[in-house]
C-alpha cells in the first residue's frame, strides 16, 4: 500500500519520481502525485486519481517545470476515496511545503480541529493534510528549519507513518521519518533518495541504508542524516541490495505473475544455496542461537495470507523433525486474544514483504510479553526483520505480482531448513536422517520445474473452458490441507470467482452438501507410496465427490493410477517424500489461478482492491 519516493540530487527528479513510482506500482495504488522544486525555487506539483499513466499524460500534456528536488506517491485511500484532491502530496504553508504519507494517522481528527480553531483550513478529507498544514505551522514556530519542524511534527502524530517532505525555502533538503511503516535510503554520489522499499531507487544505487522505527531522515544531494525523533544521532545499517533493476521487470513475459510462478525453482533453489553443505545445514544466520534452540519449549508462527499458509506446512515438518509443538496464528488475530507466551517460546513471523502491519504489530507484542522472535522474510531492510532477535532471508528476489507465488514455496524452503537446523541441534533427528531430508529438498527445484515444463499447456487449456465458472472447492489431507487453501485464495484473489480450499477429512461434516453435478473440485492426492493409508482416504474422497457428479482434478503423483477412473483431469507431480510433496502441488495451483484469470481477461497482477503489502491494519 502507498508508495513513496523521495530525491535530491543533480538529475531531473520528475523521471526519477516517475520510475520509482512505477517500480512501486506492484503495492497497490489508487491514485499518484509528484511534488518537484524546480530550478527557480518554484514547488510544483502535480496529482491525479487513477493509474500511473494518467499522471504521466497530464505531465506530458502539462508539464511541470524541471527540478532537481522531488517527491513523489502512489496511494491506496484510507481516509478519503481515491479523488484527484485526496492524492498525495499535501500542500500546506501557502503552497510552500508538500507532504506525502504512508499509513494511519490515528489522533489526525483532534489534531485538525486544534487547527480549524487556529484559522486552517483544509482542502482534502485526508489525515494526510492534517499532518502538511501542522508541519507548516512548526516551521514557521521553528525559524523556517524544515528538520526541525519535522521533529515537532512527528511527535505529536499518533499511529504508524511514513512521512515525506520538502519546502521551497530548503530547496536542496528531503525529510523523511517512519513508525511502523517502511522507508529506506538509497545512497548515491552526489546524489540520495527515500523510498518504500528498495525497488523506488535500485535503478539508480544499490547501496542502502534501512532506518530504524521512530527515526527521521534528513537527505540533501552530498548528506544523509539520520536521528530519533528527539534529533539525537542514530547508528544506521548499510546493506548491499542483492538484486538488479532487470529482476524487477517483467522480462518478456506476458505478466509479473508468469515471471515470478516460472522463478519458482530458482526461488527454492536460492533459498537452499550457501545454507546446506555434505548434508549439514547451516544458516549463517543463525550462528550463536543454539542455545536458544535447546531452550525452547513451543514455537509459534504467525503470518498473514499465503505466508500463513506456508506456515501451515511448516508446522507438520517443524514438529515432524524437531518435535516441538507448533502452533500457527492469522497475526491479526494473534495479539486480541492474550496468547500465552513466555522466553521458551520461539515466535517465528513468515513475511514477503516484511511490511505487513499486522504481523509487524503481532511481533512487537510477541517481544513486549518475552517471547524469543525469528523472521522468515524476502525483503531486505524491511520493518519486521529489524523487530525480531533473528531473521532467516527466503532469496525469492523481488515479488511484484500481487498474488504471492514464488515467495510461498521459498517461504516453506527456509521453514524446512530452519526445521532441521533445530532438529540437529536439539538431537531430534540424526545426522543422516538430516543429509536425507537435506537431498530431498535440494532435488525440488528440479522437480518444479519439470511440473512447469509438463503441465502448463495441459492447465492453461482446461483453465479455458472453464472460465464461466462460479465456484471451485479444494480439498487436501495433512500438508495438501495448507495447500487446497492456498490454491483456494490464488483463485479468489485473481480470478475473483468463489473458492473454497477444505480439509478432505471435513467433506461430510458437511461441504460435501456443496457437491452438485459439474462443481469442480481440484483434490491434493498423497503419495500411494509414501503415505498409502493417507492415499486411500483421500481417493475415497474423491469418489464420494466423483459418485455425487463433482469435475475432479486430481493433482497425483506420476503414476498413480488408483485417480484416473474418478477424475476429470490428472496433473502429475513428481515422487517426493510426504513433506515435500506440497512444494510440488502448489505448483499446478499456481498456475491454474493465472491461467483461468488470464482466460477471464484480468490483470493477474493488479487484482482489484487488493494491494500487494498491508501496510495498515
Ligand atoms: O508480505 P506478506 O507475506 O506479509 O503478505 C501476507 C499476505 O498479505 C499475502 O500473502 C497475501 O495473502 C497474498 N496476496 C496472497 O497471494
Amino acid at each position: 500500500m502507498c508508495g513513496i519516493v523521495g530525491y535530491v540530487g543533480p538529475r531531473e527528479s520528475e523521471a526519477i519520481l516517475l520510475s520509482g513510482l512505477a517500480r512501486l506500482e506492484y503495492r497497490g495504488y489508487d491514485s499518484a502525485g509528484i511534488a518537484v522544486i524546480d530550478a527557480d525555487g518554484d514547488l510544483g506539483l502535480r496529482k491525479r486519481a487513477g493509474k500511473l499513466s494518467v499522471l504521466r499524460e497530464d505531465l506530458d500534456a502539462h508539464p511541470l517545470p524541471a527540478g532537481t528536488t522531488g517527491i513523489g506517491h502512489t496511494r491506496w485511500a484510507t481516509h478519503g476515496g481515491p479523488t484527484d484532491v485526496n492524492a498525495h502530496p499535501h500542500l500546506a504553508d501557502h503552497e510552500q511545503l508538500a507532504v506525502i504519507h504512508n499509513g494511519i494517522i490515528e489522533n489526525y481528527a483532534q489534531i485538525k480541529d486544534e487547527l480549524v480553531s487556529e484559522g486552517y483550513s483544509f482542502l482534502s478529507e485526508t489525515d494526510t493534510e492534517v499532518a502538511a498544514v501542522l508541519l507548516g505551522r512548526e516551521f514557521r514556530a521553528h525559524g523556517e528549519d524544515l528538520v526541525a519542524a519535522f521533529r515537532a511534527t512527528v511527535k505529536r502524530l499518533d499511529g504508524a507513518f511514513t512521512l515525506l517532505a520538502l519546502h521551497r525555502e530548503q530547496p536542496h533538503l528531503v525529510v523523511g521519518a517512519r513508525r511502523n511503516s517502511p522507508l529506506v535510503i538509497g545512497l548515491g554520489e552526489g546524489e540520495n533518495f527515500l523510498g518504500s522499499d528498495v525497488a523506488a531507487f535500485v535503478e539508480y544505487t544499490r547501496n542502502a541504508l534501512a532506518i530504524g522505527q521512530d527515526q527521521i531522515v534528513a537527505i540533501t544531494p552530498e548528506a544523509v542524516t539520520v536521528t530519533d525523533f528527539d534529533g539525537n544521532p542514530v547508528e544506521v545499517e548499510p546493506f548491499e541490495v542483492t538484486w538488479d533493476a532487470a529482476a524487477a521487470e517483467k522480462g518478456g513475459w506476458s505478466s509479473f505473475m508468469a515471471k515470478e510462478v516460472s522463478e519458482e525453482p530458482e526461488a527454492v533453489g536460492n533459498t537452499i544455496r550457501g545454507r546446506v553443505r555434505d548434508g549439514v545445514v547451516s544458516i549463517p544466520e543463525l550462528d550463536g542461537l543454539d542455545d536458544l534452540f535447546r531452550e525452547i519449549n513451543r514455537i509459534v508462527i504467525i503470518a498473514a495470507g499465503t505466508a500463513a499458509y506456508a506456515g501451515q506446512v511448516g508446522k507438520y515438518a517443524l514438529e515432524e523433525w524437531t518435535r516441538i509443538p507448533v502452533d500457527v496464528e492469522l497475526a491479526h488475530e494473534f495479539r486480541y486474544r492474550n496468547p500465552i507466551l513466555d522466553e521458551r517460546t520461539l515466535v517465528v513471523s513468515i513475511s514477503q514483504s516484511g511490511e505487513t502491519m499486522d504481523t509487524l504489530m503481532a511481533v512487537k507484542y510477541a517481544v513486549e510479553r518475552g517471547a524469543r522472535t525469528l523472521s522468515i522474510c524476502n525483503t531486505q531492510g524491511a520493518t519486521i526483520p529489524r523487530e525480531s532477535d533473528a531473521i532467516v532471508y527466503t532469496h525469492a528476489g523481488p515479488e511484484v505480482a500481487v498474488a504471492s507465488t514464488k515467495a510461498f514455496v521459498a517461504q516453506i524452503t527456509a521453514i524446512y531448513l530452519l526445521a532441521l537446523h533445530v532438529a540437529a541441534v536439539r538431537g531430534a533427528l540424526t545426522a543422516t536422517e538430516v543429509a536425507q531430508h537435506v537431498l530431498e529438498l535440494e532435488a525440488v527445484p528440479e522437480k518444479i520445474q519439470q511440473i512447469l515444463d509438463r503441465e502448463q499447456e495441459h492447465i492453461e487449456q482446461f483453465a479455458h473452458w472453464m472460465a464461466d465458472t462460479r465456484s471451485v472447492l479444494f480439498l487436501g489431507r495433512h500438508v495438501g490441507f495448507p495447500i487446497a487453501l492456498e490454491g483456494a485464495l490464488k483463485l479468489k484473489e485473481i480470478s475473483y470467482i468463489h473458492a473454497e480450499g477444505f480439509a478432505a477429512g471435513e467433506l461430510k461434516h458437511g461441504p460435501i452438501a456443496l457437491i452438485e453435478p459439474g462443481q469442480p473440485v481440484f483434490v491434493i492426492v498423497p503419495s500411494p507410496r509414501e503415505s498409502p493409508v493417507l492415499h486411500s482416504k483421500v481417493v475415497s474422497n474423491i469418489r464420494e465427490v466423483h459418485a455425487r457428479g463433482a469435475r475432479v482434478v486430481a493433482i497425483a503423483e506420476e503414476g498413480d493410477a488408483a485417480v484416473l477412473p474418478i477424475s476429470d483431469e490428472v496433473l502429475r507431480i513428481p515422487l517426493a517424500g510426504p513433506l515435500f510433496e506440497p512444494l510440488l502441488a502448489v505448483v499446478p495451483l499456481h498456475i491454474f489461478a493465472m491461467a483461468l484469470a488470464t482466460a477471464k481477461g484480468l490483470d493477474v497482477d493488479q487484482p482489484r482492491n487488493l494491494a500487494k503489502s498491508v501496510t495498515v491494519e
